[in-house]
């Protein structure tokens, strides 16, 4: 596609996060059963990943699955997971073809072995890559990754493996799931409801919160295009004001 003229390609943001919901509520509408939506989540996941990919985005992080997710009833959970194996697996070459690196954030031993597995086989595959990283959140919950890194931390310093005074703030980024990427700028939320809903708590202090009515099967590359160019009307501050910047 030939680049957008609604946003700037100098003021990009590097790191977008999206918290991808409605697939039931668009399912319902559509007098179908839930997992139909996912289904249709995953060619918006496609057309967002390839759009991400060719405005030349660095990190795109997908919220997939969460901890709390693991409530759903089984059929659903059993559903999701078998996408998710089918879809990693048929991607694969899709991502080669278009130099996407995969990675996964999340309690991944816990997804069952042949999701584990497939997901993998894929981050191997696609490790050489150089283009847009895809990282997606799987049984992930942003206070586990925290409890989590803290508690590899306190094994680090009682196994003699590490020693410290005090703990900075790179530092404990170095124990989070996210310690290679950069934080997001810009976080999207689809199907118009206002919540983080346990998402990189950490990671999201001064990101940049776009909202959208759109339920996720419907989002498409134009409202990406959309809501970066919203992300670039925005003053970031981090604090100061405006005549500081
Ligand atoms: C939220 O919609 C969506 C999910 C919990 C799962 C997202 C999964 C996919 C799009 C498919 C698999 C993804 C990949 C990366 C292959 P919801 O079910 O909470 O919708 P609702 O709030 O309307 O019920």
């Amino acid at each position: 596609m030939p680049f957008p003229k609604e946003i700037d390609k100098n003021s990009l943001p590097e790191h977008i996060a999206i918290i991808m919901d409605g697939n039931g509520r668009w399912a319902k509408k559509n007098n179908r059963a839930r997992v139909f939506g996912h289904k249709n989540g995953v060619k918006s996941v496609r057309e967002v990943t390839e759009g991400a990919a060719e405005l030349g985005i660095k990190y795109l992080t997908l919220y997939a699955f969460s901890t709390e997710n693991w409530n759903r009833p089984k059929a659903e959970v059993t559903a999701l997971m078998q996408l998710l194996v089918t879809t990693i697996a048929k991607e694969t070459k899709t991502l080669n073809k278009n130099n996407i690196r995969l990675q996964a954030i999340g309690d991944i031993k816990h997804l069952p072995k042949s999701c584990n597995q497939e997901l993998e086989k894929a981050i191997e595959t696609t490790s050489k890559n150089t283009g847009l990283t895809l990282i997606l959140a799987l049984s992930y919950s942003s206070k586990w990754e925290i409890l989590n890194g803290i508690n590899q931390l306190l094994n680090d310093v009682k196994s003699n493996k590490a020693e410290f005074e005090v703990v900075d703030e790179s530092i404990f980024k170095s124990y989070l799931c996210t310690k290679d990427y950069p934080d997001p700028e810009l976080l999207i939320r689809t199907s118009g409801e206002f919540r983080i809903s346990n998402f990189l708590l950490w990671q999201l202090a001064y990101s940049e919160l776009y909202f959208t009515e759109k339920l996720w099967p419907e989002f498409k590359k134009e409202d990406l295009i959309e809501a970066i160019a919203n992300y670039q009307k925005r003053e970031r501050r981090f604090g100061k004001t405006s005549e500081q910047l």
